[in-house]
């Protein structure tokens, strides 16, 4: 009888022991019940890896960082609108999540940057050095990170940049500015390694995608782009610190009425840095502007060139290699579909042009042209692979 008691009250304790861990590994933090104090809720959330929890209605929120480390993996769901303050900020984000291991993003809510408050004020056009507006949703030192099914619409600045950390994966977002709306990019990488961004449909007033220096391994699949500046990777040798960008695979994507389809882009740069392993296949381009381009001159208006880097006029240092443009079809909007311009001084080697079919979408023969690019090319040629022009060497 004793011994019939103990266990079973050994068992009740067990019972409710494993009760408390559930609560805790699946609390859920309403903002509500915190008064809308994101922080607050966010800091139970990391200490138990429990879930932040937007529910519903909209928020006004100011600059915030979310950070760890915390207990385990954290969620936030967003199933509300979340709307940034009216006009200029350059803070260098309005929403951060930083230093997480296991970070999941979702929910069916939006991320409203205001940003055609804050627009008017971009200088970073002309102006040779700028401070940036700041982007809406950024991922530092991040790591094993889930971000679905959110929207983010009218950012400031970038809609999203993820720097610093490894393993993120982005699926099936909404990302929505206006074609005119200044150095909106979608989805900025850097410094990462492991990045996959699926399923997605992405249209802003710059690049889709842009792959920033040391950015390592990503897959970009089934994504739609447009308005836009296409999907680039770039732009590199800005900076001397930029590092290598390796491991690039673009895949089954769409490009409607953008201005550029894919992209690589480096500044007319004195740094020996490189892009180097890049796939871009099956992409369909539907009036693209310059649908496949490498760009070796590349410094943001001929202001910005001279005052960046005055004595490198018109040469790059910025090696690009092994780049293999697949299956990549459709119809461009200019004569020059394909555009390959790199560097005299590190001409571009391993290039390769395989199935490509892209005409001119007024009818007519589009064309190519290429400088310094070492290419091959197999299959469907249209246009006919350029006359290519190589320096003296
Ligand atoms: C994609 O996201 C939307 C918007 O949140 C959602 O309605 C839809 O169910 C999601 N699709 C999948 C396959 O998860
Ligand atoms: C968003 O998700 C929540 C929770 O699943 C649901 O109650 C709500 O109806 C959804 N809203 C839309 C617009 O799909
Ligand atoms: C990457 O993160 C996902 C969760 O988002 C996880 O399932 C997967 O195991 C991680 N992969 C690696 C190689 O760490
Ligand atoms: C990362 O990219 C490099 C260079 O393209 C490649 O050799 C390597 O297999 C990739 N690693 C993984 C895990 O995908
Ligand atoms: C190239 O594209 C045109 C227009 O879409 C199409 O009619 C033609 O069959 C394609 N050629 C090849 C070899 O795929």
């Amino acid at each position: 009888m004793g011994s019939n008691l103990f266990y079973f009250n050994v068992l009740v304790l067990v019972f409710v022991v494993s009760c408390i861990n559930q609560v805790w590994s699946q609390g859920v933090f309403d903002v509500k019940a915190f008064g809308a104090a994101f922080l607050n809720a966010w800091k139970q959330a990391c200490r138990s890896g429990g879930t932040v929890l937007v529910a519903d209605g909209t928020y006004l929120v100011n600059t915030i960082q979310f950070s760890g480390p915390c207990k385990g993996g954290v969620t936030f769901t967003v199933n509300a609108v979340i709307v940034a303050p009216k006009g200029k900020s350059t803070a260098n984000y309005w929403i951060s999540f930083h230093g997480i291991t296991g970070l999941n993003i979702q929910g069916n809510g939006t991320f409203d940057g205001k940003g055609p408050s804050a627009w008017p004020y971009n200088n970073c056009h002309d102006a040779s050095s700028c401070q940036p507006l700041s982007p809406t949703l950024v991922l530092t030192n991040v790591y094993q990170a889930l971000v679905h099914n959110i929207r983010l619409v009218d950012s400031k600045g970038f809609q999203m940049k993820i720097e610093e950390g490894e393993n993120v994966t982005i699926n099936n977002i909404t990302i929505k500015a206006p074609a005119d709306s200044p150095n909106t990019d979608g989805i900025h990488t850097g410094n990462i390694k492991y990045v996959n961004i699926l399923n997605s449909n992405i249209g802003t007033g710059d690049d889709c995608i842009s792959i920033g220096p040391g950015t390592t391994n990503i897959t970009i699949t089934r994504v739609n782009c447009g308005p836009g500046h296409g999907i680039s990777i770039g732009s590199i040798g800005l900076r001397s610190t930029d590092q290598n960008v390796k491991g690039v695979k673009v895949q089954s994507c769409k490009m409607r009425s953008t201005q550029n389809g894919v992209r690589i882009k480096t500044y007319t740069s004195p740094y020996q840095v490189s892009v180097s392993d890049v796939t871009f296949q099956d992409i369909i381009m539907d009036k693209a502007q310059n649908p496949i381009i490498i760009d070796q001159k590349y410094c943001g208006g001929s202001k910005r060139c001279k005052a960046l880097f005055s004595t490198l006029q018109g040469t790059s240092n910025v090696q690009v290699k092994d780049v293999k443009f697949i299956g990549v079809r459709g119809t461009s909007s200019s004569e020059i579909a394909v555009n390959l311009d790199c560097s005299s001084s590190k001409p571009c080697q391993g290039i390769e042009l395989d199935n490509i079919n892209l005409s001119l979408a007024s009818g007519g023969k589009a064309t190519s042209s290429c400088s310094n690019a070492r290419v091959s090319s197999s299959g469907t040629q249209n246009p006919p692979p350029c006359q290519n022009r190589m320096p003296l060497m």
